[in-house]
Order: C-alpha cells, then sequence, then structure tokens
C-alpha cells in the first residue's frame, strides 16, 4: 500500500512537471520551441500600437538582456531572444487616460542564429496565438510574412525596437 502510494505521488509529480513546462505548446510550423522560462524575461522596451488598441512588452533573454544593456544590439549576438508579448489595452476605469494590459492576444519570439536562419536575417521567427498558445502559421513559410515586415529594418540587424534606456 505505502508503495503505491508512493507510486502514486511520483507519477502525479512528473505529470505535473510536463503540464507546467513548454513542452506542451506544439512547436511553430518552423519547429521553434517556445523559449523556456520567457514569462521572466526582462525588459528591453514597450511599445504601444495605435490602430491594434495593444500594448507590447518587449522581454530578452539573459544575451539579449546583456547586449542591449552594453548597447550591442547591431548586430545582435548569437543566441539572444526577445520575446514580444502583446495585450488589448484598455482604459483603466478609475483613471482615464491610463490605458493598460486587457486579454492576452499572443507571444512572439526572434532567436538569433547567424548559421541556422541565414535566409532570415540570421534570426528565427516564431509565434503563438492566444491563452492557448496556437502555433501561428500553416506551414514553415508564414516566416515570408515576418521577415518582409521586418525587412525594412535591415540597418538595425531586421529589429524595429530600440532598447528603452534605463536611468
Ligand atoms: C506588418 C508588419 C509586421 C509583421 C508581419 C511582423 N512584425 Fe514583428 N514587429 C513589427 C513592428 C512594427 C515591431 C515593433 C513595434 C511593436 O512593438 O509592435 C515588431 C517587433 C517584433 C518583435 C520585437 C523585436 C523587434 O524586432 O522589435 C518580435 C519578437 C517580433 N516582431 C516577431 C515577429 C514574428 C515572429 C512575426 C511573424 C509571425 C512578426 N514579428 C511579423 C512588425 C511586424
Amino acid at each position: 500500500m505505502k508503495r503505491f502510494i508512493v507510486v502514486t505521488l511520483l507519477v502525479g509529480l512528473a505529470a505535473a512537471s510536463v503540464w507546467s513546462s513548454s513542452s506542451v505548446v506544439p512547436p511553430a510550423p518552423n519547429g521553434i520551441t517556445m523559449p523556456d522560462g520567457w514569462r521572466d524575461w526582462r525588459v528591453i522596451a514597450v511599445s504601444r500600437r495605435a490602430d491594434k488598441h495593444q500594448v507590447r512588452a518587449i522581454l530578452g533573454n539573459d544575451v539579449a538582456i546583456a547586449a542591449a544593456r552594453a548597447g550591442r544590439t547591431n548586430p545582435w549576438p548569437d543566441g539572444a531572444i526577445m520575446a514580444k508579448v502583446a495585450w488589448k489595452e484598455k482604459e483603466h476605469e478609475n483613471f482615464p487616460g491610463a490605458f493598460v494590459p486587457a486579454d492576452f492576444v499572443q507571444v512572439e519570439f526572434i532567436v538569433k542564429n547567424k548559421a541556422k536562419y541565414p535566409d532570415t536575417g540570421g534570426w528565427g521567427f516564431a509565434r503563438w496565438v492566444g491563452l492557448k498558445l496556437k502555433p501561428y502559421g500553416q506551414d514553415a513559410h508564414f516566416v515570408n510574412e515576418c521577415f518582409a515586415c521586418h525587412t525594412p529594418m535591415a540597418a538595425n540587424d531586421y529589429v524595429f525596437t530600440r532598447p528603452a534606456r534605463f536611468p
């Protein structure tokens, strides 16, 4: 009996750890998997799309944060990953004119690896949509859409974001 309880507990713990990790989120159609731990990454910048009524946080992994803080962002170093997290914006109910995050919209990533992604400026692109984190794109060609819109930023390593200044 005791043994049964221990085994049941262990199986339960194993299931819980798989459930809580990103491994249950399906990869993007180009094979990129959701980076672990992105919810705890630090801020590079924020942005707002007035036309889409969205606010965004642009976050970086440790490599991206170190590069951003040191001003080494053109080009960004291999291993840098940026996440852009988007929420619908709403006006704060107690303070008109203050716009704050409402529903989660999507999270998307650019992953720097010059050898792996030579055709898209050295960046791998991936996006997951909605709270269910559904991979975006019918097939691997979805990256053409990402890269086409990021191409005008070629002189800035295909990146729109300029790291916000911290005092
Ligand atoms: C229609 C144009 C457009 C398309 C298509 C597009 N982006 Fe972007 N992207 C932007 C703009 C503009 C910004 C910066 C402003 C902002 O925060 O939205 C940006 C910013 C980003 C950032 C933050 C780093 C940076 O470059 O500033 C990531 C990550 C990102 N996009 C990923 C993607 C992915 C992945 C796709 C495809 C699934 C994609 N983008 C498609 C316009 C686009």
